[in-house]
């Protein structure tokens, strides 16, 4: 998909604040701007949990179900551009190289926790699928 669509469609997702403004317009909405800190900080759980794996295995499980729950769906279509996105913005902001560990240990971050939506995407499909026919 061609990557303004994709964004587009993106910010089409959100329903409690419109994304489809300017940024300026977008960084001075409080509901957005309240949305920035829940996401981050189940980002930061999610780095307090990195040496307890059973409990973030749990709440990569829940952020991940939580969005395939959303109508419309957010499911993998949309974590596998964010974690380029995301990746390609640290890049460009923080100006350093791919292989720097700071945006290795994030990259990795986002690949698993899209892995673990891609796996609950296909566990929801698997058990919506009919035995019967
Ligand atoms: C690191 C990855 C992500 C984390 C930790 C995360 C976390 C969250 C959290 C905590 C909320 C609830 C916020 C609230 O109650 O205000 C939320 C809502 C939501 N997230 Fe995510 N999210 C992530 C990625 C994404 C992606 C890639 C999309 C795709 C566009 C997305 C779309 C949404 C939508 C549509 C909502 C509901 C808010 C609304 O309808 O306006 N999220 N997310």
């Amino acid at each position: 998909m061609v990557a303004r669509q994709c964004a587009k469609r993106q910010k089409k997702t959100f329903k409690k604040f419109d994304a489809n403004v300017t940024k300026a317009t977008l960084t001075k909405n409080p509901v957005f701007l309240n949305h920035c800190r829940m996401v981050g900080m189940y980002i930061g759980q999610m780095v307090e949990l990195l040496d307890k794996p059973v409990e973030l295995e749990m709440l990569t499980h829940q952020v991940a179900i939580n969005h395939l729950s959303m109508k419309p769906n957010v499911g993998a279509a949309y974590f596998d551009p964010f974690q380029e996105k995301f990746t390609r913005f640290m890049l460009e902001t923080l100006q350093k190289p791919w292989d720097d560990p700071l945006i290795k240990a994030w990259d990795k971050f986002l690949m698993v926790l899209t892995g673990k939506v891609k796996k609950s995407e296909k566990m929801i499909a698997k058990s919506q699928k009919c035995t019967v026919c």
